[in-house]
């Protein structure tokens, strides 16, 4: 049923998810990055080894993008996009709610993606056309068409002390309106959970393709629509998301822009 692609996408989310969640209930190495509080933890590098080994083994030709990694360009018009553990920060501090994102890009669209929760054991996947799931069941977004009703969640960048694209302003003025808003710390989890109707939308700044690649395939081909804040085409060029249920999503733009 699905391509040959999109079948690895969700190999390779598995096989890297087991090697999360034997490194969740062990002991661990854990470093910083850009700051004190952007974390990498040896299972990052693991995962993301367990992931690209194979794919230069399965498609040599293609390129690959990968959080840890970096760009391994083959001027292909296929590009896998990799985070091998989204939601450093909770798995590092033992809280269960990260992911495994692999997404196939080819030329400028994403066609196949897959975002895996080996805790809670939820896998969610989609390819182009074909519709989104979660562990075999449809996906498809709530209905809601009322911001003033609706259940948001956000993100916030590393260097938030820094109020990058005043994401604090606008976390304020939303959450001040009433609208309960959460944060849970694994983008590529987030635009699943709008997928699968718990949130109905979703917005964040500075993020990275692999943050967004898999998730934004799951959630559009689950009925959802995702945009930049000025609500341009979503092309992974800005850092910035705007992901809702569709009905919802002029008004989560005024919002957000407000
Ligand atoms: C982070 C998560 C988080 C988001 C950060 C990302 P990482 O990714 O997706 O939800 O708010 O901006 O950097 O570092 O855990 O892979
Ligand atoms: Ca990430
Ligand atoms: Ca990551």
């Amino acid at each position: 049923m699905f391509s040959k692609y999109t079948q690895t996408c969700i190999d390779l989310a598995k096989k890297a998810g087991e090697n999360l969640k034997i490194g969740y209930n062990s002991t661990f190495e854990i470093n910083s990055k850009s700051g004190i509080n952007d974390l990498v933890t040896e299972y990052d590098l693991i995962a993301e080894k367990v992931i690209t080994n194979e794919l230069l083994i399965l498609y040599p030709e293609h390129s690959i993008l990968a959080e840890e990694s970096g760009l391994n360009d083959n001027k292909s018009d296929y590009q896998w996009i990799i985070d091998p553990l989204d939601g450093t920060v909770n798995f590092a501090n033992k809280l269960p709610i990260f992911s495994v994102s692999i997404a196939l890009k080819y030329k400028n669209e994403i066609v196949s993606g897959c975002v895996y929760n080996p805790i809670s054991d939820e896998l969610f996947y989609a390819e182009k056309d074909k519709g989104s799931f979660l562990n075999g069941k449809i996906l498809s977004v709530s209905k809601c068409n009322d911001i003033k009703t609706s259940f948001l969640v956000t993100g916030f960048p590393y260097n938030v002390n820094e109020n990058p694209l005043n994401c604090l302003e606008t976390f304020v003025s939303i959450v001040s309106q009433g609208i309960p808003v959460r944060r849970l710390g694994s983008a590529a989890l987030d635009l699943c959970y709008v997928a699968d109707a718990r949130f109905d939308g979703y917005w964040e700044v500075a993020l990275k393709p692999w943050d967004m690649a898999a998730g934004k395939l799951i959630l559009e081909e689950a009925g959802g629509k995702v945009t930049h804040y000025d609500g341009s085409n979503h092309n992974f060029i800005k850092t910035s998301i705007i992901a809702s249920n569709s009905l919802i999503h002029e008004s989560l733009i005024n919002l957000v822009n407000q």
